[in-house]
């Protein structure tokens, strides 16, 4: 077995990327797949919401979280690889060594930004990295507010960077702190809510474009 690895990664710290590595590695072990998220972002934050999540459900087989501070030229992705479905990389808030290696290991590199300009241009470099790589992005708009207006206008920003975009995009909704705070997630705290629909359509579209 090998897993499909997804890298979730942007420069710019608070881009949403370790609210959607959790919402997804949660989301993705629902489907009976075995996940495994490498936290490579020194700050930890995903490792600290996973055990608040051990101290409520145990450990599962199912869903793990590895914080790994060294990718090892990517020889730490290729051996969890071998024994899972899927491996979720949290990257650290930078393009570099670190994030160019899980970009390089990836099949598909998950890039959240917030519909403003600035987060937009900021997105260059982690999108020029995964270029130089050859490697498949997908832009996922995050926190979207619900007036669209700004939205449609990055929109028409990031189409003209070349790359794939999201279709599902995820609003802005408080309930995504408020559960990882608690170990959760959204989904798990609002089963029929907006938030846990936007998050596996989310997955959803991911499995269909890594195949
Ligand atoms: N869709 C969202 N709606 C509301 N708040 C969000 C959303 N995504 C992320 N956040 C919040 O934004 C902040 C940064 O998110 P985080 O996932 O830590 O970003 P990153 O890992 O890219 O630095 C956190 O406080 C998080 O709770
Ligand atoms: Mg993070």
């Amino acid at each position: 077995m090998s897993a499909k690895v997804l890298c979730v990664t942007q420069q710019k710290g608070g881009a949403g990327k370790t609210t959607l590595c959790a919402h997804l590695a949660v989301a993705l072990a629902a489907g009976r797949r075995d996940v495994t998220v490498l936290d490579i972002d020194p700050q930890q934050s995903l490792t600290t919401w996973f055990r608040k999540r051990e101290e409520l459900f145990g450990e599962d087989d199912g869903l793990e979280v590895e914080a790994v501070d060294d990718l090892r030229r990517g020889s730490q992705v290729s051996k969890v690889a071998r024994s899972r479905d899927i491996v979720i990389i949290d990257c650290p808030p930078h393009a570099g060594n670190e994030a160019k290696i899980a970009i390089r290991s990836a099949d598909l590199v998950v890039v959240p930004v917030q519909p403003s300009p600035m987060d937009i241009w900021a997105t260059r470099p982690t999108l020029n990295l995964a270029a130089r790589e050859g490697k498949p992005v997908l832009i996922v708009f995050n926190r979207v507010p619900a007036r669209a207006n700004l939205t449609d206008e990055m929109l028409a920003e990031a189409k003209g960077y070349g790359v794939k975009m999201a279709r599902t995009r995820v609003g802005n909704r408080v309930l995504f702190a408020g559960a990882l705070n608690e170990g959760l997630t959204a989904g798990e705290m609002a089963p029929s809510g907006r938030a846990a629909s936007e998050i596996s359509r989310l997955a959803r579209e991911i499995l269909r474009v890594t195949g």
